[in-house]
């Protein structure tokens, strides 16, 4: 592994180049603050593939037209419950916020409601989603899809995304909430690009090359496709992520998702699917909060097994590194730093200071 070098950046500062650079687009401000918020808490919580290093991409695109600066979002609302959501191809931030308000609303009258949306672009790190409906006290269940990266079991061609699911339970201690945010892929593709950047090996298992032979060198893999988790569960998953996201919204499918990276002649067309549910809706808030806690201190008391220092609920290294970052910075990779800095450059905006 090659040892790399890193620049620690405020997360004040890594908003502020966010949100400069997505208003020099056109971007209102409102919208320009939720997606830098949601990029630099990807950085915060050390998924740094869905963090700022994303803006670039973001900004060739709202500047090609091909994402919508100031979107009409329309909801239609087909029963009480279940809202019909056109992004008009607005950054993938904004219309899942949107998506995630309206069902929040409606499970506060309904006990649960879910959101269907189509034409939506690339939204970054599914957390974020739960995050704001955990926050209100409210359970959910946050899916998308994605560019074709992934095969179905035992094929070569990538037909389905390593779009993520993320679910989330609200801790009514109000802390170390269950977050758990996956891709049915043994890796995220950007993880894939981040060892590419850092000119490092990945590790076996992760991809395929575009012959459909495993490979360790990521510039191989790219070419070719991710591995699920668990083989043909994994590959399951993705399928109905797939399914839920894209084919009954009405956003692309089987493979129809654009590459924001290589499809340059459309919008994406990214579907998402959000569930809302009042957690305490069959057993009251009282019986709730002692059954999560019971249940929390299960989970993290049990005994680790060798070599293992301590259980984890999912979210909570996240939690625990945003902590951290909040207080010490965010390390990013010099190499990153320094493309952005160079693309601040282009746009007139400040540089990153570290
Ligand atoms: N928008 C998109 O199209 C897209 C596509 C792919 C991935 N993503 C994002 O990329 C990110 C990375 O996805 P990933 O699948 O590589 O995540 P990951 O493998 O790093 O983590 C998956 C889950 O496992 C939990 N976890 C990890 N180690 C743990 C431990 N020791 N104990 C308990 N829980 C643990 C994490 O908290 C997380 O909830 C996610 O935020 C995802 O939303 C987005």
């Amino acid at each position: 592994m090659t040892s790399q070098k890193f620049r620690v950046v405020s997360h004040r500062d890594a908003y502020r180049f966010a949100f400069d650079s997505l208003t020099k687009q056109g971007v209102s401000g409102s919208d320009a603050k939720n997606t830098a918020e949601g990029l630099v808490d990807a950085d915060l919580c050390g998924v740094d593939t869905h963090g700022i290093q994303r803006i670039p991409i973001y900004c060739q695109r709202l500047e090609l037209g091909l994402i919508s600066a100031n979107p009409r979002i329309t909801v239609d609302n087909i029963t009480p419950v279940c809202a019909h959501i056109d992004g008009d191809d607005g950054l993938g931030f904004v219309v899942a916020t949107k998506a995630v308000e309206v069902a929040t609303d409606r499970a506060k009258d309904f006990g649960f409601a879910i959101s269907g949306i189509k034409r939506s672009t690339h939204f970054g790190m599914a957390r974020f989603y739960i995050q704001q409906v955990v926050d209100s006290g409210f359970a959910a269940i946050v899916m998308t899809n994605a560019s074709p990266s992934l095969p179905p079991w035992g094929s070569k061609r990538p037909i389905f995304g390593t779009s993520p699911i993320a679910i989330g339970f609200p801790n009514p201690s109000g802390e170390n909430h269950f977050l758990l945010d996956m891709a049915p892929s043994v890796a995220a593709r950007g993880k894939i690009r981040k060892a590419m950047r850092a000119g490092e090996r990945i590790p076996e298992g992760w991809a395929l090359d575009a012959e459909g032979r495993h490979t360790t060198d990521p510039s191989e893999a790219v070419k070719g496709v991710v591995l699920p988790i668990g083989g043909p569960k994994g590959s399951g998953i993705a399928m109905a992520l797939d399914i839920f996201s894209g084919l009954i919204t009405g956003a692309g499918f089987a493979g129809a998702v654009g590459d924001q990276l290589k499809v340059f002649d459309r919008p994406q067309n990214v579907g998402h699917f959000i569930f809302v549910l009042n957690p305490e809706i069959f057993v009251g808030p009282d019986e709730y909060k002692a059954r999560f806690l019971e249940w929390e201190l299960s989970v993290v008391n049990a005994p680790p097994a060798e070599g293992v220092k301590r259980v984890y609920l999912p979210g909570q290294i996240e939690t625990e590194n945003k902590k951290e970052r909040l207080v010490k910075g965010i390390p990013y990779l010099e190499k990153d730093v320094q493309a952005l800095n160079e693309f601040a450059d282009e746009c007139g905006i400040p540089p990153l200071t570290c």
